[in-house]
């Protein structure tokens, strides 16, 4: 069983790290950190994936071992997950982000996508993207794409077939990499950030990106959907050490307790992973206990392929939070994941098992009716979802049917082509031998 991938990033001191005196607390130690005692010594080995150290690795080869991997996952026909975690300061939005002369992960990954799209388009496949972009600030979803001041408030819903999602979310159909960078750029502007005592530009919520694949391949009649989060979150902060009051201490508190929540998931997952290896009962794992932990059960549940990046200050002033991050990072390490490939063959049985839940909440409707009008309004939603579902599977199968036809002429009128020519030389054969 595949495992949840970590891999760590120790940034280089910052100009204010070094103005405190060269106080380095970490080794690399082949893809290991290893944390040092006041005499060099090593105090405690912390054994990774992979590791990149202090800009020995430039932002296109941190992708290349990274990003890249769950780039390859979606496009296998997987759901991805990569996410950067570490205290405030530590590189999380220089990783994921980047800059406009030296982009991060999540702009190298819609590059790469696209580029394997055109590449894998003249196979006889269609790809249809659509990408959102959201935060969540003060345990609030707020998306990224639109005013969501004037539209009602985004809700975190469980689709019958495809999971988790956050409905009430612009989703934008791309079709270029430009598209779908400029949208990056237009959420990025909106996203909450402000300067602290640790870091000019703070992170103030955690800024998830989703980008949705299908793929059609004519040739062997199969649709697969495909998802990837790439999510740059808020750091974890000391008060003391960032000066934060007002309005920046409120988004402390929230990133602080959304982060516990964070941990405590990973945790019982990993605990959950011990358990089954001694036939033990799993514990339940509390996803519900934030917005964040919500939005992305699925993708640590297991269904996914999953990627944590710890970041990590080398200076000896961060060294808790570094021993905290590393400390997650190698009890992430432990939890087992089981991503499948979401590919239809027979949309018929999908449509049939889609209209026997809808009767099943009809009839759940009418028995929670009477008690409570909150549960009811819930059920009619969930209704409608698997409703439009069905509309949408009929849809796309007419399409796919459409390819398969034609796909088969083109491959028969090749096929014509193909034996006029071999005719064609036949005769050319006979005739200077004659
Ligand atoms: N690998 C790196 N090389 C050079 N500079 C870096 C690197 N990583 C981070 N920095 C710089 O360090 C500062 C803090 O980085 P960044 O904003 O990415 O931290 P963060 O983890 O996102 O913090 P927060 O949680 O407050 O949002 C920035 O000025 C950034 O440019
Ligand atoms: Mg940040």
């Amino acid at each position: 069983m595949p495992q949840l991938v970590v891999m760590a990033r120790v940034r280089p001191m910052s100009a204010a790290e070094r103005e405190q005196g060269d106080l380095a607390c970490f080794a690399a130690d082949g893809t290991s950190v290893n944390a040092l005692d006041d005499n060099g010594s090593v105090k405690s080995k912390f054994p990774l994936d992979d590791l990149f150290w202090m800009n020995q690795q430039s932002q296109a080869e941190v992708y290349a071992r990274s990003g890249a991997l769950a780039t390859e996952a979606v496009m296998r026909g997987l759901d991805a997950c990569v996410f950067a975690y570490g205290q405030t300061g530590s590189g999380k939005t220089h990783t994921m982000m980047g800059t406009q002369d030296d982009p991060g992960i999540l702009p190298r990954a819609i590059m790469d996508i696209f580029d394997q799209i055109a590449r894998e388009s003249a196979n006889a496949k269609v790809f249809e993207v659509d990408a959102s972009f959201f935060e969540v600030y003060n345990e609030q979803v707020r998306d990224l794409l639109s005013d969501s001041s004037k539209d009602a408030a985004p809700k975190i819903r469980r689709h019958p077939t495809r999971g988790v999602f956050v409905e009430g979310l612009r989703r934008e159909t791309v079709s270029s990499s430009e598209q779908a960078l400029a949208l990056i750029d237009q959420g990025m502007k909106d996203r909450a950030m402000s300067s602290t005592l640790a870091n000019a530009r703070s992170s103030r919520s955690h800024a998830v990106f989703n980008i949705s694949i299908t793929c059609t391949d004519g040739r062997k009649g199969t649709r697969r959907n495909s998802s990837a989060y790439l999510i740059d979150l808020a750091g974890s902060e000391r008060v003391r050490q960032t000066g934060a009051t007002g309005t920046q201490l409120e988004e402390a508190k929230n990133i602080n307790q959304s982060l516990f929540s964070l941990r405590r998931v990973l945790d019982q997952l990993a605990a959950n992973a011990e358990a089954k290896k001694r036939g033990q009962k799993p514990g339940l794992v509390p996803y519900r206990d934030s917005v964040l932990t919500h939005v992305l059960s699925d993708s640590l549940g297991g269904k996914s392929y999953c990627l944590m990046l710890a970041m990590l200050s080398p200076h000896s002033s961060n060294y808790d939070d570094s021993i905290s991050t590393l400390k997650y990072a190698a009890r992430a390490r432990q939890i087992v994941l089981s991503p499948k490939v979401n590919e239809q063959q027979s949309s018929a049985a999908l449509q049939k098992a889609m209209q026997a839940e809808i009767d099943d909440l009809r009839r759940q409707l009418t028995v929670t009716a009477s008690r409570s009008e909150f549960d009811s309004e819930d059920i009619e939603m969930e209704i409608s979802i698997r409703q439009d579902e069905v509309e949408r599977i009929k849809h796309t199968d007419t399409n796919l049917d459409r390819l398969m036809a034609e796909f088969r002429e083109r491959e028969q009128r090749m096929n014509d082509e193909l034996a006029a020519v071999e005719r064609e030389k036949r005769e050319m054969k006979v005739q200077l031998t004659a």
